[in-house]
């Protein structure tokens, strides 16, 4: 069964290269997408090194001029896609979106140089991008502490998490230009964002467009702006990875760069300690309020490394009451908040990307047997239900797209051997 399966997975992966770039999966996602493409260069470094390289060389040299990695980068014209490069109106070649979206670039091509000691020239190469991308990060998308800001649901990668549904309920989305949705004609609305929630995503995009995509000014003054534990706690890695990635290749002052910045902004992350929920939690920057419950994202400070005794075993806590809840962990947002739904997209399903993040993160903190249960689960999931973009955490159901590129490639880089 493994062997059918790795080979299922990489002709997933093989299928979705669209020549140097892959997308996530045909026809619902036809472009390169960031975090994606960061876990496709995972995946592929597990049969094929050269093109797991080839894979961030794309995603890096999609970059801004002011060193941001774009959210999606339209490579090719597809009109079967909403919002598509017109909507967005940024003056960049290539065209893309106008943020961004996690941060784990970075931390890919760290893992790639550990593991091909020829890939030092690629990695070298690639070194300037990624260091201008953590700079990014801190310069335009954070608060003055380090807290990395989301300013748009899909910049988070967790596009209709209730962690958004205060801030982005102020949003006023009435007056948007008439469009037509193109994700529900591909995949089962129930499973999708709702209307009004889509209504105002594109309002946000709108409001970047209106001010230039003035990343500083929409950081500090937009309409939407939500203090984000999964960002800031991936964008801590990132820097850490990048400052490893740098002292590997001798060029400490880019280390040493990175490495401050993940310093500060490891301790900035402990403003976004939520006692009455347990967890690290996302907290709207323009009203104070906190997140309605547990993203599964709140974990990752085992995964930036950042720790502190009283607080970790109150998380750990929350962490296996979560994970006891469900038959198949770890769901994205705890099954006790009432805004949890386990079909619809992030306010409950399970993320192969995330549980190898968790995973990651938790074994390097010492957390051994979490982070084989949480393997074990994903690759019970993908051999039930296949390649999909996401489950069901109760049932094991696999849901939205199929023949997904960051679920094949987690299945190889690490939940075959569950
Ligand atoms: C959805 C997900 C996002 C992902 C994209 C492509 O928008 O929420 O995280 O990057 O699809 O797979």
């Amino acid at each position: 069964m493994t062997a059918d399966l790795d080979a299922r997975a990489e002709a997933i992966m093989r299928g979705n290269d669209r020549g140097g770039f892959t997308v996530p999966t045909a026809r619902l996602y036809p472009f390169q997408w960031n975090w994606d493409s960061a876990f496709a260069a995972l995946g592929f470094a597990a049969f094929d090194m050269g093109r797991a390289w080839r894979e961030l060389e794309t995603l890096v040299s999609g970059a801004w001029p002011n060193g941001m990695i774009p959210h999606i980068v339209f490579r090719r014209d597809d009109p079967d896609y909403f919002p598509g490069p017109d909507v967005w109106g940024c003056a960049v070649d290539p065209p893309s979106s106008g943020h961004s979206q996690p941060p784990v670039a970075a931390s890919m091509a760290w893992r790639l140089l550990q593991a091909d000691a020829g890939g030092a020239e690629r990695a070298r190469a690639l070194l300037p991008g990624l260091a201008a991308y953590g700079r990014w990060w801190r310069e335009r998308r954070a608060t003055p502490e380090g807290l990395a800001v989301c300013t748009h649901p899909w910049e988070s990668g967790r596009d209709n998490s209730p962690d958004w549904d205060g801030a982005l309920a102020a949003v006023d989305g009435s007056g948007v230009a008439p469009f037509t949705r193109r994700d529900t004609g591909h995949v089962d609305p129930a499973m999708r964002p709702t209307q009004a929630e889509y209504e105002r995503y594109i309002a946000l995009v709108e409001h970047g467009r209106g001010v230039g995509w003035d990343h500083a000014r929409i950081t500090a003054a937009g309409p939407f702006r939500v203090a984000d534990p999964g960002l800031t706690f991936m964008a801590v890695r990132a820097d850490r990875d990048l400052a490893a990635m740098a002292r590997a290749l001798g060029a400490p002052a880019v280390a040493a760069e990175a490495d401050a910045r993940a310093e500060s902004a490891a301790a900035a992350a402990a403003a976004l300690w939520c006692g009455e929920l347990g967890v690290y939690a996302a907290r709207d920057l323009i009203t104070g309020a906190w997140a309605p419950g547990a993203s599964s994202v709140g974990f990752l400070s085992f995964w930036a490394g950042v720790g502190e005794p009283l607080r970790d075993a109150a998380l750990l806590a929350t962490y296996d009451r979560i994970a006891k809840s469900c038959a198949y962990g770890l769901p994205s947002y705890d099954p006790v908040a009432p805004e949890f739904d386990s079909r619809r997209y992030w306010r409950g399903p399970v993320w192969a990307p995330v549980n190898w993040l968790l995973a990651q993160g938790l074994a390097e903190a010492g957390h051994a047997a979490r982070a084989q249960a949480l393997r074990a689960a994903t690759r019970a999931l993908i051999e039930r239900a296949g390649f999909c973009e996401y489950f069901d955490p109760h049932t094991g159901e696999g849901l939205g797209g199929g023949e997904f590129t960051w679920t094949a490639a987690v299945w190889l880089a690490w939940a075959r051997e569950g």
